[in-house]
């Protein structure tokens, strides 16, 4: 009777609630086993095959990339729910190796101070936070509070930054109770801490991106944030808002230390919309200071589909490991054909300093652990060539390395294309007249969901004697390392049916190929070792 009472609930609709109760049941377990049999294969149309990218669902930015304890953690903007973006998650992925991923359990999801943006992950190996409870060092993950609330009441100090711990190897995470731990002053724009500790004044050193500048803070604790600097405001480039910073050091082979300071623009880059640039100069624990001149420019990537890429913390061996989202978030990212699951990362990348006539740049190429994933081999002897030159390797996933010789080639143009039986190419190359590389994907397949995509590309390079082009060719993509990683040029295809066919060309003279070397790859999905 009480319970009548109190509930309202009469015999009959006892049972009805139960029939409901158990037919509610039989639904969960109905979608869990759907979902299981959804649980992907990695097989679809357009799946990357050595890219990682989510099982299902919507990502963008690379987050929280840190190194402990012999892996590598890669969380990164995620929505589970939608292939496009919505609520932001941190979803999880790790690594003993920047090649084969094991997909984790979401790690931080939003809460009533909002989505969980862009950050960064560091281990506290002092134990600067108070976080410890057991013998494992806390990881410390700091991430920008996106007030979705306040942004629809149309306020401006949307967003803070936030921090989590965990104490199990960054298995499981807890939400600081004493967050936001830095508070919005009145900037729309303040996001993507990415924190790294500073040995020489002892502190925990955070760039923040804020709208047209970026600004530097420092802390003891990682609770504690007070401000340094500013830097940026009338350098480099501003078709954006800037978004995601990196700042850390790299050595000349001098052995000089230099910073580089990663900024990414949400519009304005060098070959339309989104895109990353990076300064290069000094860092003394407070300011950050550009060696070139304020109105240059330096481009990360002259492909249009590499973004919020920014380098893991702690990795061993001194090693700078950039990894980024391989897409435009201006042009395109969230209409991009896509079944289950939309974007995929790019491929890890080492950073390293070289000398060139105008200063000193980044060079960036292919980690040395993808070589794992080379199969069989084919190889062209040294030759010369006009017109064009098939190579023989009906496979999708490949690794190119082309050696030439410029100095005897008279061709005006050479590189490669990659095409399919039903007439779609990506064309590939370098114009020697314009002194040009050039990715041309006008008629690569699909590409009438943007009329931003269907573009020919063009980067500036100074080409030498000899030149060596080396590739990685995915299902969805393309990456160009030039010259040992002096020029670099990540960009996205969407072919009806999968580019098996390789052909190299040399128009208007001849082409002297050195050597190539073209490696069929493995997947890092199907358990191929
Ligand atoms: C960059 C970005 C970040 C932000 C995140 C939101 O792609 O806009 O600035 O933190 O994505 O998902």
């Amino acid at each position: 009777m009480k319970l009548k009472s109190k509930i309202g609930l009469g015999h009959s609709s006892i049972i009805a609630t139960y029939s409901l109760l158990i037919l509610f049941t039989l639904a969960l377990v109905n979608c869990a086993q759907s979902d299981k049999a959804k649980s992907s294969s990695y097989h679809e149309q357009h799946r990357p095959q050595f890219h990682f990218s989510p099982e299902k669902g919507w990502m963008n930015d690379p987050n929280g990339l840190v190194y402990h304890n012999g892996t590598y953690h890669l969380f990164y903007q995620y929505f589970p729910d939608s292939t496009v973006w919505g609520p932001m998650h941190w979803g999880h992925a790790t690594s003993t190796d920047l090649v084969r991923w094991k997909n984790l359990p979401i790690a931080l999801y939003p809460d009533s101070l909002g989505y969980i943006f862009s950050g960064s992950a560091v281990v506290d190996q002092g134990n600067s936070t108070g976080f410890q409870q057991g013998k494992e060092k806390p990881l410390v993950a700091i991430f920008t509070y996106h007030d979705i609330e306040k942004e629809k009441a149309g306020r401006i100090d949307r967003e803070s930054q936030g921090i989590a711990y965990s104490n199990d190897n960054g298995n499981t995470w807890i939400k600081y109770t004493g967050n936001p731990v830095l508070k919005n002053k009145g900037d729309q724009d303040f996001r993507d801490p990415k924190v790294f500790w500073y040995d020489s004044t002892k502190k925990w050193i955070m760039p923040l991106a804020v709208g047209d500048h970026l600004e530097i803070f420092s802390s003891p604790n990682i609770k504690d944030w007070a401000k340094e600097s500013e830097f940026g405001k009338n350098e480099g480039s501003h078709g954006g808002v800037w978004e995601c910073p990196d700042l850390f050091p790299l050595k000349t082979k001098k052995g000089k230390e230099k910073w580089i300071l990663i900024q990414n623009i949400g519009r304005g880059s060098v070959n339309g919309g989104s895109g990353t640039q990076y300064f290069v100069g000094k860092f003394d624990g407070k300011n950050f200071t550009n060696e070139n001149t304020p109105s240059t420019t330096l481009w990360f990537d002259y492909g249009a589909d590499n973004y919020a890429g920014v380098t893991w913390n702690s990795a061993p061996d001194n090693r700078r490991v950039f990894i980024g989202w391989m897409s435009n978030w201006d042009d395109y990212a969230t209409i991009v054909p896509a079944s289950t699951w939309r974007s995929a990362t790019t491929l890890p990348r080492d950073l390293s300093l070289i000398e060139t006539t105008e200063g000193t740049r980044i060079a960036q190429n292919p980690i040395i652990e993808l070589e794992q994933l080379r199969k069989a081999k084919t190889e062209i002897s040294p030759r010369a060539f006009s017109d064009s030159l098939t190579i023989e390797s009906p496979f999708v996933q490949k690794e190119l390395l082309l050696h030439f010789d410029l100095v005897h080639s008279t061709s005006k143009v050479l590189g490669f294309t990659i095409s399919n039986s039903v007439h779609e190419k990506v064309i590939i190359g370098f114009d020697r007249a314009t002194s040009e590389f050039f990715i041309d994907r006008t008629h690569s397949g699909k590409i009438s969901f943007s009329k931003k995509f269907a573009k020919k590309h063009i980067a500036p390079f100074k080409a030498e004697r000899l030149m060596t082009i080396h590739a990685f060719l995915d299902a969805t993509s393309v990456e160009l390392f030039v010259d040992g990683g002096q020029l670099a040029m990540t960009e996205l295809f969407f072919p009806n049916e999968d580019y098996k066919n390789l052909t190299l060309f040399s128009s208007e003279g001849k082409t002297e190929l050195l050597k190539a070397e073209v490696f069929e790859l493995k997947s890092i999905w199907n358990d191929e070792k």
